[in-house]
């Protein structure tokens, strides 16, 4: 039996088989958890029952989390308890994430972002506590980057959302842990998926990872599922409001490798 036996598990953000949710659903699903997805508009409707058939599910709800009107009618709709939730969501306009800092920074660029890359989280929340709270143990787990802490090339006005994102796993775990609810964030290393290759030459960050993170390689959606799905199961019953990172080490470095990065 699977260490999320019996859990029900609310998955955001499957996009794609390359989606970070994608790989939380396998693990999850591998664990013995039932699962529910949510996608973010219609055109994805269809790909999206797909990869819930895969994972024995046919629980698939609109949430585009820019709509207030749409993330509670999802809870709605679930209506049941739930044991987890799972935040997989990030944008921001291009011009934000390339290039110049301030060139692209803009009162509307930094508004979307955050909307959709931050508040959506506690938002999401929000909207769960009352079915989390009929649920057992339940927990909440977001995707965040090494960009919230540290400055690199492209990574920009994320890199603001990515740090406010943090705050918030903080705040919700201060909030809902006297409720008996957890709340953590996953600070995954770079990983090509369909919303990393908004970012500004992010073949580059890939290939500066893989040199320098001591394990020397990047690393894949399914280390993030497997770390994602012990987050959220009862193993991890004491941990709460923290930043764990699956990055193949690189946040611990200062200078990773002594050879240089090839060019
Ligand atoms: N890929 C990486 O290198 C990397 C590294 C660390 C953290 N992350 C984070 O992982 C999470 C998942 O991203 P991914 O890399 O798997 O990319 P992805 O493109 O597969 O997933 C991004 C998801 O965000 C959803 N989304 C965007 N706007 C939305 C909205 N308004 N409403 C609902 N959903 C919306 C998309 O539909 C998509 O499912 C993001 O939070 C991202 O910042 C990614």
């Amino acid at each position: 039996m699977g260490f999320l036996a019996d859990k029900r598990i609310l998955i955001t953000g499957v996009l794609s088989k390359h989606s970070i949710a994608y790989g939380i659903a396998r693990a999850c699903h591998r664990e013995g958890a039932q699962l529910a997805f949510t996608y973010q508009n219609e055109r994805f409707k269809d790909r999206l029952a797909k990869f819930a058939k895969e994972f024995d599910s046919t629980l698939i709800y609109p949430c585009d989390v820019a709509e207030d009107a749409e993330i509670e009618r999802l809870f709605a709709e679930l209506g049941e308890h739930w044991d987890g939730l799972e935040h997989s969501i990030a944008y921001a306009p291009s011009e934000a994430i390339e290039g110049d800092f301030l060139d692209g920074i803009s009162r509307d660029a930094f508004r979307i972002a955050h909307d959709v890359s931050s508040y959506s989280y506690p938002a999401l929340a929000k909207a769960a506590r009352p079915l989390l709270l009929k649920g057992r143990n339940p927990a909440l787990l977001a995707l965040s980057y090494l960009g919230a802490e540290r400055t690199m090339p492209n990574y920009n006005t994320m890199g603001l959302a990515k740090a406010s994102l943090e705050a918030a796993t903080r705040y919700l775990a201060f909030c809902l842990g006297p409720q008996g609810i957890r709340a953590n964030a996953i600070s995954a290393g770079p990983i090509k998926t369909l919303a990393a290759s908004g970012i500004g030459n992010f073949s580059r960050l890939l290939a500066y990872n893989a040199h320098n993170a001591p394990l020397r390689r990047n690393i894949t959606i399914d280390e993030v599922g497997n770390a994602a799905a012990f987050m959220l199961s009862d193993l991890a019953s004491g941990i709460t409001g923290e930043i764990m990172y699956v990055d193949g080490g690189l946040n611990t470095t200062a200078l990773g490798n002594a050879d240089p990065l090839p060019a």
